[in-house]
C-alpha cells in the first residue's frame, strides 16, 4: 500500500495545525466542535461517542477495575516510550502484511472481543463485522455477544475468531467451539484472566448487571464462569478442537511458557484493558518479557490502550505479531455504526503505516528494538 503525501501530511498535522475557515472572504476560527464533527483520530471518536450513548453503556464500555489504575498506565505506558526516526530510506512503498496461523492479514491490527455490542448501537456485532470486512480487519467475536455466532459469519467475510471463557458447562463450551468450528472460525481464544469477576466498583455505581444486558442466542452466560478453570482445561480443549487456540489474558512469562509447553498456537498479552483486576502492569511492560520468554515458539499478540500507530509500531518492535483494539472500535460503532468501525480502523491503520515509513521500516519484519529510543 503506498501512502500519498497528503495522507502524510494529514498525519503529520499539517492540516489540522491550523483551524481557521474563510467566511465572506473573512479568516476565522473553526468553532472547536466542529473541529471534532469530522473525526480524525480515536481521541476524537471516543469524545464524540459518550453523548451517543446512554449512560448505562457508556460506563460499560470505559469502566475498569478497582482504582482504574492499570486503565490510565495500558495508555500512559505507551506514551512513555521513545521512537527514533530513521531518514532517506526509500519508504515509496511499505508493506504492511502479515500472515497469522496460515491467514493472511493487510494490517497486524485486529478487533478484540468486545461483549454486547447492541448496547453501544442497535448494528451491534453485525455492524461491527461489516465494518471491519471494509478495512480488511479480522474480528474476534466475544462468547457474550449480542449476536450469535452464525449470523456474524453470513454477515461478511473478514476473518473471524471467536472467544470463550471456561464455563463450568463443559458441554455448551465443547459445542460453542464446534459451532464455531463449523462456521468457519479461524482461531479459538480462550480467557484465563477472568476465571472470576473482578473488583468493578465503576460498574457496580453505574449498576451495570451483565446478566441483564440484551443477549443474544449464541448466549454462553447459560452457565457460569468456572472458577476451578487450569492447565487441564487446556488440555482438554487441544484435544479436540481442529483450529489453533490462543491463551488470552496472559501477563505472566512463566504462564506463557506453560501454554506453548501445552501446545497452545498463540498468546494474547492482555490485562481485559484493565477491567478485572487492578495494579496488574500495562500489557506494553509485560509484553517484551513474555515474548522474550515464547522466543519465537508461536505468535505473541497484544492488547490494551493502543490508541495511535505509534502504539502498534511499539507493540511489534518489542515482540507482538500482532495487535487488538477494545474501546475504540466500539467509540467508532457508537459514533456511526458500520462505518464508525471503517474508520477507526482506517486511522490507526494509515498511522501505523506512517509510522512505519518515519521509522524507515518497509515491511513488518524489519521492525525490531532498534526503532525504539534507548
Ligand atoms: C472487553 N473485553 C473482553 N475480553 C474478552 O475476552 N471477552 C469479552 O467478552 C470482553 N468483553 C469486553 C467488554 C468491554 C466493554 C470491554 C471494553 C472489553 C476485553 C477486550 O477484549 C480487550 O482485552 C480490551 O478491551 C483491550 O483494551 P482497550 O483496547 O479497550 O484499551
Amino acid at each position: 500500500m503506498q501512502i500519498t503525501r497528503r495522507q502524510a501530511l494529514v498525519s503529520a498535522g499539517a492540516f489540522a495545525a491550523a483551524p481557521t475557515l474563510s467566511v465572506d472572504g473573512q479568516t476565522q476560527p473553526v468553532p472547536s466542535d466542529a473541529i471534532h464533527a469530522e473525526p480524525v483520530s480515536l481521541g476524537d471518536f471516543e469524545q464524540l461517542a459518550k453523548p451517543k450513548m446512554q449512560a448505562m453503556a457508556w460506563e460499560f464500555l470505559s469502566a475498569g477495575a478497582g482504582d482504574e489504575i492499570t486503565v490510565r498506565w495500558n495508555k500512559e505506558a505507551y506514551q512513555r516510550i521513545r521512537l527514533k526516526p530513521q531518514v532517506l530510506v526509500d519508504v515509496s512503498k511499505v508493506d504492511t502484511n502479515v500472515t497469522l496461523f496460515g491467514q493472511e492479514h493487510a494490517f497486524p491490527i485486529l478487533l478484540a472481543p468486545v461483549a454486547a455490542q447492541k448496547l453501544v448501537h442497535p448494528e451491534g456485532e453485525l455492524g461491527t463485522v461489516r465494518g471491519a470486512e471494509t478495512a480488511h480487519a479480522a474480528m474476534v467475536l466475544s462468547s457474550y455477544s449480542s449476536t450469535n455466532l452464525e449470523d456474524v459469519a453470513a454477515a461478511a467475510k473478514t476473518p473471524l475468531w471467536l472467544q470463550f471463557y471456561a464455563q463450568t458447562d463443559h458441554g455448551s463450551t465443547r459445542e460453542l467451539v464446534q459451532r464455531a468450528e463449523a462456521t468457519g472460525y479461524r482461531a479459538l481464544c480462550m480467557t484465563v484472566d477472568m476465571p472470576v469477576s473482578g473488583a468493578r466498583t465503576r460498574e457496580a455505581r453505574a449498576k451495570v448487571e451483565f446478566p441483564t444486558l440484551p443477549l443474544g442466542s449464541l448466549n454462553a452466560l447459560g452457565s457460569k464462569l468456572d472458577a476451578a478453570v487450569s492447565w487441564k482445561d487446556v488440555e482438554w480443549l487441544l484435544s479436540f478442537s481442529r483450529i489453533p487456540l490462543l491463551l488470552k489474558g496472559v501477563l505472566n512469562p512463566d504462564d506463557a511458557d506453560r501454554a506453548v509447553k501445552e501446545g497452545v498456537g498463540g498468546i494474547i498479552v492482555s490485562n481485559h484493558g484493565g477491567r478485572n483486576f487492578d495494579t496488574v502492569p500495562a500489557t506494553i511492560d509485560a509484553l517484551p518479557l513474555v515474548a522474550e520468554k515464547v522466543a519465537g515458539r508461536v505468535p505473541v499478540l497484544v492488547d490494551g490502550g493502543i490508541r495511535r500507530g505509534t502504539d502498534a509500531l511499539k507493540a511489534l518492535a518489542l515482540g507482538a505479531a500482532a495487535v487488538l483494539i477494545g474501546r475504540p472500535y466500539l467509540h467508532g460503532l457508537a459514533v456511526s455504526g458500520e462505518a464508525g468501525v471503517t474508520k477507526v480502523l482506517n486511522i490507526l491503520q494509515h498511522e501505523f503505516q506512517v509510522a512505519m515509513a518515519l521509522t524507515g521500516r518497509t515491511n513488518l519484519p524489519s521492525i525490531d528494538r532498534s526503532v525504539i529510543w534507548s
